[in-house]
């Protein structure tokens, strides 16, 4: 125990002081994209392949306590925190990440690989701001990314983490003409290699938003769902919705999810909401993009509790969306109704990017939760949300 808290000391002070000014240096000031890429060839080196390490980490970085556990689907987690999607596009370092207690949401994997938009196309606002992207789901590919997890891959019986893959469209897809084919052979081709799989849309691929349109959603929902028949095990579906929707395109949504055996959501994705846009100030602000960070928050928030409250509770939902602190954290589940809990913003910016990240981030849920009289999470979730 002493131990393994000298280490998150050292590596808290390593982080601050030496790794995270190397990693932002240089080239990697000007452009998020070089400093993310650092990180993920130093984890790729040092962490990915090396069960020893990721094994010790897990013990200094990976808060237990039995407050947080949850059984969903079926499926066992020892605490609700996940990195969101877009942190591990190409599977390379999701073993390395959840033994820092952040188990990634893998992807978005898209059938064909695609350079994405062109650079530069991630923005850090000033301050605490948050960020903006316009990426477009850049990505090795589905046959490079199943090769990696396929390579990776331990049975579930043999690993106390799941495995969580994101799967979605991108341009290249469009421009083929065959934008549901491609989906259906995504998911296909992935479904033995995770535990629960997310079809995801997002506002930098414009294209694949028509997929929320309800005809284009239940001809892609019964041809996934025609996949997941016709194999041998069962495994959970959700669906990630941007936050920019109406209530009355959320109940047409839900109605087609439902109705194709959609298991849950994750909400929300980034914003284009020109509301929000209002809020920010300075150098990028004007970058056109999806927006992340503290201002997204009470959109996906009113999102979760809508979905949470009109689906009854009987829809896990997972949270993404402005979540910076634990008392966001304890809110998102609570009020909203959220089961886990995705971040991005909070783990790349400098103030909270931290190894410690995950341990502090639960840690303090643990303790609000108990504070608040909740005897675990599963009693938590959603229980001020009426
Ligand atoms: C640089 C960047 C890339 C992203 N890529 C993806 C992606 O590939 N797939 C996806 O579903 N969401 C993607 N997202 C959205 C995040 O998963 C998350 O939903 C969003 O950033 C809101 O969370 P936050 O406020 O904690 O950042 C990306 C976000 C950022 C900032």
């Amino acid at each position: 125990m002493l131990k393994e808290a000298a280490v998150r000391v050292i590596a808290e002070q390593f982080h601050r002081r030496v790794l995270y000014p190397l990693l932002t240096s240089g080239q990697a000031k000007k452009d998020r994209e070089v400093a993310h890429e650092r990180i993920l060839g130093l984890m790729e080196k040092y962490i990915e392949n090396n069960q020893p390490l990721r094994k010790f980490l897990t013990q200094c970085f990976t808060y237990e306590d039995p407050v947080l556990e949850q059984e969903i689907f079926g499926l066992k987690f020892k605490q609700p925190c996940m990195v969101a999607a877009g942190f591990d596009k190409n599977a390379r370092v999701y073993q390395s990440l959840t033994s820092l207690g952040l188990p990634p949401d893998i992807g978005t994997i898209p059938r064909w690989p695609y350079a994405g938009t062109p650079k530069p196309r991630v923005f850090m606002l000033e301050g605490d701001q948050g960020m903006i992207n316009r990426m477009g789901y850049p990505s090795d590919g589905l046959h490079e990314i199943e090769k990696r997890l396929a390579k990776k891959y331990t049975p579930r019986n043999l690993r106390d983490f799941n495995i969580h893959l994101n799967f979605g469209v991108n341009q290249p897809s469009f421009d083929r003409g065959a934008p549901l084919f491609d989906l259906a052979l995504t998911y296909n081709d992935i479904y033995g290699l995770g535990d629960i799989l997310t079809l995801a849309v997002s506002p930098n691929t414009p294209d694949s938003l028509g997929l929320l349109e309800p005809e284009n959603l239940s001809e892609a929902l019964e041809r996934i769902s025609n996949i997941r028949k016709s194999k041998k095990e069962w495994k959970p579906l959700l669906l990630k919705l941007i936050p920019d929707l109406t209530f009355a395109q959320i109940d047409k949504i839900l109605d087609v999810a439902l109705s194709h055996g959609v298991d849950g959501m994750v909400l929300t994705n980034t914003t284009t909401d020109p509301n929000t846009r209002m809020l920010l100030k300075g150098m990028y602000k004007d970058e056109t993009g999806g927006y992340s960070g503290p201002y997204l928050k009470s959109k996906s928030l009113v999102a979760i509790h809508y979905v949470y409250t009109h689906t009854e509770g009987k829809f896990p939902i997972c949270a993404a969306g402005g979540l910076n602190t634990p008392l966001d954290a304890f809110e998102a589940v609570v009020y909203g109704g959220a089961s886990w809990l995705q971040f991005y913003y909070a783990v790349v910016t400098r103030k909270t990017s931290t190894p410690n990240f995950s341990y502090d981030m639960c840690q303090s849920l643990a303790k609000e939760l108990r504070t608040h009289g909740f005897k675990n999470i599963t009693e938590a979730v959603g229980a001020y949300a009426k």
